[in-house]
């Protein structure tokens, strides 16, 4: 079978995979393929944040410009707005844009409708978490044949099916550099906050991220009762949990994100976005939590009881990053914010 590793960033092993070489995944999934030409992408998040209803307009039309700037010229190869409630109840919209070349991103970034956008005084919160990850410190996996979402859709290129899926430890195996790297965390975070109360969060070495996505539009009849009635109330009391004590067990961060249109309007699409202090804390959560476990486990009683014949779209795309390749900042935002919840007080 092939590998989700795309063949020219194999490598020789000197950490071995979870399973045996002739190991058959029970179901299929793909991955992503990457280009060689491709060395680095930029996964941006441009969020803008209000807690009163009255301002919903004004931060929906912030959002829309600075989605506008992304046109065919910025080079960004794909783009998302969506919108969530954090944990202090603050409303929060974020245009997600992705690019597979680094110095698009960098002129995109910096010219002058965009430069102004990003330091517009609109009396509302704004902050920026951007990733640029080498490609060794990514990987993919979709549940379903056809269209790939977020970074996938960057990349454009599928996999066949690929064989490191569907047992615990497989995220991890399906990363490059896991070949030869135990991508442990090392140091810590560093925070700088400037007299204007803006602050810049520096993030320490293999900080792992999670974009994992739900697309039940395509689901019908019992699939999607079961979806709505049985799968997505268990997700949500787990996102719950990691929003709210993610601490407990390495998440510094989660959103439960909802993907809505140019209009706000909410589509029948839903992510999980979060930060953790390293992959082996993302593993633990996943592998041994009771919200992961009955997540995964409502989700294999109804894939059974379908037999395997799902149109629910599942989806995910999991970084872990060097200290270079992120950044993070926070202006006008409440103190519960991203990584600000964790500066030290
Ligand atoms: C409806 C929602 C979800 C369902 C049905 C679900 C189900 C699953 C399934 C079936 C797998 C194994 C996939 C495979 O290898 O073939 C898996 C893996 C995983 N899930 Fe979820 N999941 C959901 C949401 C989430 C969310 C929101 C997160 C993020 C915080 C998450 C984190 C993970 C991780 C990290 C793995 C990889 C574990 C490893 O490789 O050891 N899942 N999930």
């Amino acid at each position: 079978m092939d590998s989700s590793i795309t063949p020219h960033l194999a490598c020789a092993r000197s950490r071995q995979r979870r399973i045996a070489d002739d190991y058959a995944p029970p179901y299929p999934a793909w991955s992503a393929r990457i280009d060689p030409a491709v060395e680095r992408v930029v996964m941006a998040n441009y969020g803008v944040q209000w807690r009163n209803p009255a301002d919903a307009l004004r931060a929906l039309a912030h959002a829309r410009d600075l989605h506008a700037t992304l046109d065919a010229t910025s080079g960004a190869r794909h783009v998302d707005l969506a919108r969530y409630v954090d944990e202090a109840g603050y409303d929060t919209l974020v245009v997600q844009p992705y690019w597979t070349d680094p110095s698009a991103f960098r002129r995109w970034e910096t010219r002058d409708e965009v430069a102004a956008l990003r330091s517009a005084e609109t009396g509302l919160g704004h902050f920026r978490e951007i990733l640029t990850p080498t490609v060794d410190r990514l990987e993919t996996l979709y549940s379903t044949e056809d269209e790939m979402e977020g970074i996938g859709r960057a990349l454009a290129t599928r996999s066949p099916p690929v064989q490191e899926h569907a047992y615990w430890g497989s995220a991890r195996d399906r990363f490059p550099i896991a070949q030869t790297d135990a991508l442990a965390p090392g140091g810590q975070l560093g925070f700088t906050v400037a007299s204007s109360g803006h602050v810049t969060v520096g993030g320490h070495a293999n900080i792992a991220i999670i974009r994992s996505g739900q697309d039940w539009g395509p689901t019908s009849g019992e699939e999607r009762r079961l979806y709505l009635e049985e799968i997505e109330p268990v997700l949500r009391a787990g996102m719950d949990f990691l929003r709210d004590r993610g601490g407990e067990c390495g998440c510094y961060v989660n959103r439960y994100m909802r993907i809505v249109d140019l209009d706000g309007t909410p589509q029948e699409k839903s992510f999980g976005w979060s930060y953790w202090r390293s992959l082996a804390d993302m593993e633990g959560w996943s592998e041994g939590h009771p919200t992961h476990l009955a997540i995964f486990g409502t989700f294999m009683k109804t894939v059974q009881a379908l037999n395997f014949d799902l149109k629910l779209r599942l989806w995910h795309e999991v970084y872990a990053v060097t200290p270079e390749q992120q950044y993070y900042d926070y202006r006008n935002c409440h103190a519960e914010t991203g990584f600000l919840k964790q500066l030290p007080r």
